[in-house]
């Protein structure tokens, strides 16, 4: 069992408010990931719910019993740092038998249990050596080889990635979502890292500022973003932003007018005549043969070998497009482009939220009701 729900918590450090307002509710055996800015809180609230910190407000309940007193040892968590918080002196297998201390257990059970887990994780053949002679991945797998062992209620994860190279980074991502599937245990996975989001959570948390700005799938993030911040902070490159002006059938942009799709004029009664921001991504932009749609100029082409990657400027705003590898266009050139309004989302430039009357769903904020 392991189902956590944060109700209402805020963290303070002195005058310093760091958490505000966080509601969020982790079923059983579900992966959580809470990715943000550096500086947002993410390790915060992966403390308080360790316990390693107190809440300033709000309660903490695991399996619906308040947990907001008991000490990290009580609470049946365990964390793998970013660090990995290996003891430099200690063999592999001492450090992964090392959390079973306190465990009423004979030497026997010890060595079966420290046995059952290397295998698990492949680094059976590890055992003997100490942390130094490892590699940043084998490292990374003792560590939550030392936290998998407890077999606790609650993994918390806080950047365990980061000071690993891209390849290896990209490797241990689909080994940390394998091993879920093998101990299916529910896990709060902290990253900065977008990627790691999209790709490893069941649903993801978007943090801003010590505050939830959105909680969802992972494809609900990426294509109903609820807000300006979250629409920029997911996706590479990040999501095109365009001042806009709705003007009966048509969309005014900086430098050009686009027809809209027939059921917005109807839909976004409201905002006609008003500035709209209309936010698109970059595979929502393609480069046209001829002209229509509206004109832009290249700054940059950016081949990656999959795809190309053009960034442009349509009046003084900035443009990227995700074009095929064939793409043929130089810098400095005049083109067209046409934008997928149907993929859009609409966004108020004041309140930065996202019009609702464009998604097909109510774009979820995530707090349970
Ligand atoms: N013990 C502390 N005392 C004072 N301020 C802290 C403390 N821990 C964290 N903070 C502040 O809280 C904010 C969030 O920190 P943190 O949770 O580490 O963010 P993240 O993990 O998202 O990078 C930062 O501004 C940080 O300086
Ligand atoms: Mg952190």
């Amino acid at each position: 069992m392991g189902q956590v729900k944060l109700r209402s918590i805020a963290k303070s450090f002195g005058p310093t408010a760091v958490l505000d307002d966080i509601n969020l509710q982790i079923e059983d055996k579900e992966f959580v990931v809470v990715v943000g800015p550096s500086g947002c809180g993410k390790s915060t609230l992966l403390r308080v719910v360790a316990g390693l910190e107190e809440a300033s407000a709000g309660t903490l309940l695991f399996d619906g019993r308040a947990v907001n007193t008991l000490s990290p040892g009580e609470r049946n968590v365990a964390m793998v740092f970013q660090n990995y918080a290996l003891y430099p002196h200690l063999s592999v297998a001492a450090n992964i038998g090392f959390g079973l201390r306190r465990a009423a257990m004979s030497r026997r059970e010890r060595r079966d249990a420290v046995e059952r887990t290397a295998r698990l994780l492949e680094i059976e053949p590890l055992l003997k050596r100490r942390p130094g002679a490892l590699s940043g991945g084998q490292r990374q797998r003792v560590a939550m080889g030392r936290a998998i062992i407890r077999n606790p209620a609650v993994f918390l994860f806080d950047e365990p990635l980061s000071n690993l190279d891209a390849r290896l980074r990209m490797q241990m991502r689909s080994e940390i979502r394998t091993l879920h599937g093998k101990v299916p245990t529910t896990t709060i996975y902290v990253t900065h890292d977008q990627i790691e989001a999209m790709t490893m959570a069941d649903r993801v948390v978007v943090m801003n500022a010590g505050r939830i700005e959105q909680i969802g799938t992972p494809s609900q993030i990426y294509d109903t973003p609820r807000t300006t911040f979250v629409a920029r902070f997911m996706g590479m490159p990040s999501m095109n932003m365009l001042a806009a002006r709705l003007d009966g059938d048509a969309l005014v942009l900086p430098d050009g007018r686009i027809p809209v799709p027939a059921d917005w004029p109807a839909r976004l009664a409201r905002w006609a005549g008003r500035e709209v921001l209309l936010g698109l991504r970059p595979e929502h932009l393609s480069l046209r043969a001829s002209p229509g749609g509206i004109p832009a100029t290249v700054d940059l082409v950016e081949p990656t070998g999959s795809e190309t990657l053009v960034y442009l400027h349509h009046g003084d705003t900035r443009l990227s497009a995700r074009t095929p590898p064939e793409t043929r266009v130089r810098r400095g050139e005049r083109v067209h482009l046409d934008l997928r309004l149907d993929r859009a989302t609409l966004f108020d430039p004041e309140t930065t939220l996202a019009l609702p009357t464009l998604a097909s769903d109510p774009i979820p904020t995530g707090e349970p009701a």
